[in-house]
């Protein structure tokens, strides 16, 4: 998984909730992938109890072997969440939700497990806001709605602009009351381990090879020129459970 790119969007969810702080509190990780996230939670001094939870068992094994002071468990949500009422202070879940078949269960079980007044941050990669600076416009525009519409096999449900329908999720289930933001990841290098460039080796299996090949080579032109511009916008809902 790319952690690079997603440091700075990490850093910001940490910002808004100010959870450098020393206050206790009870942290879900929702989809916590490789734990990276809540290793960063961590590392900022937060003295909070933090669970993360992800379907995927090599995830889990290798957020365990990162982070082992922190307790992450593989369960797959399916409508239920075996956990407590009432459990946790906050629910942090990143781009995850939009894989969720059952969107109102998922809202339901967030409501369940908060404690009153709890809060839940969600955010999410909207895709079809990622933007190349390319001179073949149609074929960038295409590759950025192949990757958008790219359901993969670990997905059991995909939508390339979830972002855009955070807030209406949440504010229409009548039970978190909040508001959005937004993220933007704007990079100017085109190598290896940056989101623009390891989103387009994705995007190699999603459109013609040519097409592919053509798009790269542009870029890689244009890192050279100094004219490399990718930018690509995560939606974030942050609201109280009511
Ligand atoms: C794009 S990754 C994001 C991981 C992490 N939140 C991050 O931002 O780095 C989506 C994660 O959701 C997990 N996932 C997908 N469907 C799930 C489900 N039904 N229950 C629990 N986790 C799920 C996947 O295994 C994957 O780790």
């Amino acid at each position: 998984m790319n952690i690079i790119g997603k440091k700075s969007l990490f850093e910001h969810i940490i910002a808004c909730l100010n959870l450098s702080s020393d206050a206790a509190c009870s942290i879900l990780d929702f989809g916590c992938g490789t734990g990276d996230f809540l290793g960063l939670v961590s590392n900022a001094g937060s003295g909070s109890q933090l669970l993360g939870i992800d379907s995927s068992g090599p995830f889990i094994t290798r957020a365990s072997e990162k982070h082992p002071n922190i307790n992450f468990v593989c369960e797959k949500f399916d409508g239920k969440l075996n956990l407590p009422d009432a459990a946790f202070d906050l629910i942090v879940t990143i781009d995850v939700i939009e894989c969720i078949s059952d969107k109102n269960a998922m809202i339901d079980e967030f409501h369940r497990i908060l404690k009153p007044g709890g809060t839940v941050l969600a955010a999410h990669w909207d895709w079809d806001t990622m933007l190349y600076n390319a001179e073949s416009k149609d074929i960038a525009r295409r590759a950025v709605a192949a990757f958008s519409d790219w359901k993969q096999p670990w997905m059991d449900n995909c939508d390339g602009q979830m972002g855009r329908k955070l807030r209406g999720l949440f504010e229409g289930s009548g039970k978190f009351r909040g508001k959005p933001d937004s993220f933007n990841l704007m990079e100017t290098s085109y190598r290896e381990g940056t989101y623009g460039f390891d989103r387009m080796q994705d995007i190699a299996r999603l459109i013609g090879k040519e097409e592919h090949e053509k798009l790269h080579r542009e870029l890689i032109e244009k890192n050279e020129k100094k004219e490399y511009f990718f930018s690509v916008t995560s939606f974030l809902y942050c609201g109280e459970k009511i």
